[in-house]
């Protein structure tokens, strides 16, 4: 045998004794054992579903509405070379799906709809079922699917008007009857595990915010090349003035409203690996006990 045989034996050996004495017991659900707190992924959801309804409830208002009423124009071909114009916001979230799905932890973002205008945006079987229960619902589920793993899905209400107007005068949409308040679709997210360590959680967190920072500033870049200049600052567009705020001053707003909420999730549930909730913890501390799992 030579050297460097003799060495990758001794290292295959070495690696075999590690794997035997100290490889994880693998668990059920896709549950990764790990030395500290756990957190449910259905509060990894909820925070970053928070991130996504105030970033597009401020994009919807305050960009959209604001903009269109400094002359700002919005539509389906925003990306198109030439076309003077920024993203719906349902194109606004595929973007920062999109660009989250560059980014290393594994979850899934998207906008599914039973009528879709956009056929790509239509549920598969599994999620059309969940969906239905929503539609009577309008609350989120929670469920598990052979192919994505861990699902949530959150109602998507038509809120104002031009939800059913676009949707309902749209060459490609199926359904023309959309009313005020129905559940147009499902926003939906994904993720591979049960649990998720707070690295794990705060990871997400930081993608759902590069991706929207990453959104924002596709369309700031794109309205460096408009014929008619805008000015981009501290300011929000609004009558009378074709502005934009600079990617510092619209994050720092979808932070700030959005963050007491990803707290509250992150604070929530947590779990010891030995099973004890963050009650049960709290109880042995009162106790004068260790202070595990981060207390
Ligand atoms: C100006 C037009 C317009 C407005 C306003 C609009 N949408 Fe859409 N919406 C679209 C288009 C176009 C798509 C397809 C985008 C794509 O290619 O994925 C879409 C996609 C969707 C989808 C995914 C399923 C599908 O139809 O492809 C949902 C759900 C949805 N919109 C809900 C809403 C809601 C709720 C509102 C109001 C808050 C709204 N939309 C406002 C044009 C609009």
């Amino acid at each position: 045998m030579t050297l460097p045989r003799i060495f990758f034996a001794g290292a295959f050996a070495c690696l075999g004794i590690y794997l035997f004495a100290s490889a994880p017991e693998p668990l059920p659900d896709g549950v990764v054992e790990v030395a500290g707190c756990r957190h449910p992924v259905n509060a990894v959801f909820d925070g970053v579903n928070v991130i996504n309804e105030v970033a597009r409830t401020i994009y919807t208002k305050r960009i959209v509405g604001g903009g269109k009423a400094a002359g700002l124009k919005f539509g389906e071909d925003w990306q198109e070379p030439g076309v003077e114009q920024g993203p719906l916001p349902a194109l606004f979230l595929r973007a920062t799906a999109a660009h989250m799905e560059t980014l290393p932890p594994r979850l899934g973002l998207y906008l599914g709809s039973d009528a879709p205008i956009n056929k790509s945006n239509l549920f598969g079987a599994a999620q059309m079922s969940v969906f239905k229960q929503i539609k009577t619902s309008r609350e989120a589920v929670y469920s598990e699917d052979p192919q994505s793993g861990f699902v949530a899905m959150y109602p998507d209400v038509a809120g104002v008007a031009p939800c059913v107007t676009c949707h309902n005068e749209h060459p490609d949409s199926p359904k023309k009857d959309w009313k005020l308040n129905d559940v147009m679709g499902a926003t939906t997210w994904t993720y591979p595990t049960s649990e998720v360590t707070a690295d794990e959680f705060l990871g997400v967190v930081d993608a759902m915010y590069a991706s929207v920072a990453h959104t924002y500033e596709t369309y700031l870049s794109k309205t460096a090349g408009f014929e008619a200049p805008v000015k981009i600052g501290a300011e929000w567009p609004r009558e009378g003035a074709r502005v934009l705020p600079e990617l510092d001053v619209f994050l720092d707003e979808v932070k700030t409203q959005a963050s007491p909420a990803v707290l509250q999730a992150l604070t929530r549930d947590r779990r010891h690996p030995d099973g004890r909730s963050s009650q049960d913890v709290l109880a042995v501390q009162a106790d004068g006990g260790q202070a595990p799992c981060g207390f």
